[in-house]
């Protein structure tokens, strides 16, 4: 059966599904189509105009299924293609289809997590080079302070389902270390890539319990529903009967195993060229 008039999620892989978990959780009536790009995963390392290209693919993709909203799940995506899909692509070939990111959903609110106003911003290379969130959280909060390091083989380690194994403590510890060296004041490490919840136990491990770790799903979740109670023209376009689909541009018997592990049920996804 067609999953109709869903609401688009995206990202390079697995770690969106942290993001579309929340929102489905917050928002069980709508419909989803899941997107990971596996066969091009990870994008964090990839070039402005790589990550936008793939990712105004996988967009159109979305579209073409009949999604009249897409949400990046993704922070690289969010940082390098959202602004040009937004300003370039969406006035010009699909007025009325709107995407949104994950970035400012979570700027918004970061700073009124630290007492300390320090915070250690953990991302894909692409995420802090862009310097986003240094931006993004500037504009909200001014006096805060952000730290950021890139943790480039996390992502490797969630696609190549090694995050659980003793290996991955070794990369774990080597970014936390590097961020936490930068400032004893950091009491908030946000996971600014959608991937890193899958690491939050051995993150946790790592650092003092007066560190509070934030993972962005329920804030994009909250945002969201706010973004659609604010916007009934778009709402009103939006199926609503409980249907999800997942589609993998990669091999699926990978997909299905890792998502079934996290969404705690049977997914059987669907290979796409896209
Ligand atoms: N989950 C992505 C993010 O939030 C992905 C990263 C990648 O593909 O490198 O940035």
């Amino acid at each position: 059966m067609n999953v109709e008039n869903a609401i688009g999620v995206f990202d390079s892989g697995f770690g969106g599904l942290t993001v579309f978990k929340a929102i489905a959780q917050q928002m069980p009536n709508y419909n989803y189509i899941y997107l990971g790009d596996n066969a091009r995963s990870p994008y964090g390392d990839h070039s402005f105009d790589t990550v936008y290209q793939y990712t105004l693919e996988c967009v159109e993709w979305l579209f073409a299924q009949g999604c009249p909203l897409v949400i990046l799940a993704c922070n690289t995506a969010s940082a390098k293609a959202l602004r040009n899909i937004q300003q370039l692509d969406l006035p010009k070939k699909y007025p009325s289809n709107k995407v949104l990111g994950v970035i400012r959903p979570t700027a918004e609110v970061i700073g009124e997590m630290s007492q300390s106003k320090s915070i250690g911003v953990l991302g894909t290379r692409g995420t802090v080079r862009s310097e986003s969130y240094l931006i993004e959280i500037h504009k909200f909060f001014p006096e805060v302070k952000v730290y950021q390091q890139s943790c480039p083989m996390w992502v490797p380690l969630i696609e190549n389902g090694e995050h659980e194994n003793e290996g991955a403590d070794y990369f774990v510890r080597k970014y936390l270390d590097e961020l936490l060296r930068q400032s004893s004041q950091i009491d908030t490490i946000l996971l600014a890539c959608t991937h890193y919840p899958l690491l939050v136990p051995k993150i946790k491990a790592q650092i003092g319990a007066n560190i509070n770790v934030v993972a962005q799903g329920d804030i994009v979740a909250k945002s969201l529903l706010n973004y659609l109670e604010r916007h009934p023209e778009v709402n009103a376009h939006l199926g609503q009967q409980s249907m999800q689909s997942f589609y993998t541009t990669g091999d699926t018997q990978t997909f299905d195993e890792h998502a079934s592990v996290f969404l705690e049920r049977s997914i059987k996804s669907i290979k796409v060229k896209v």
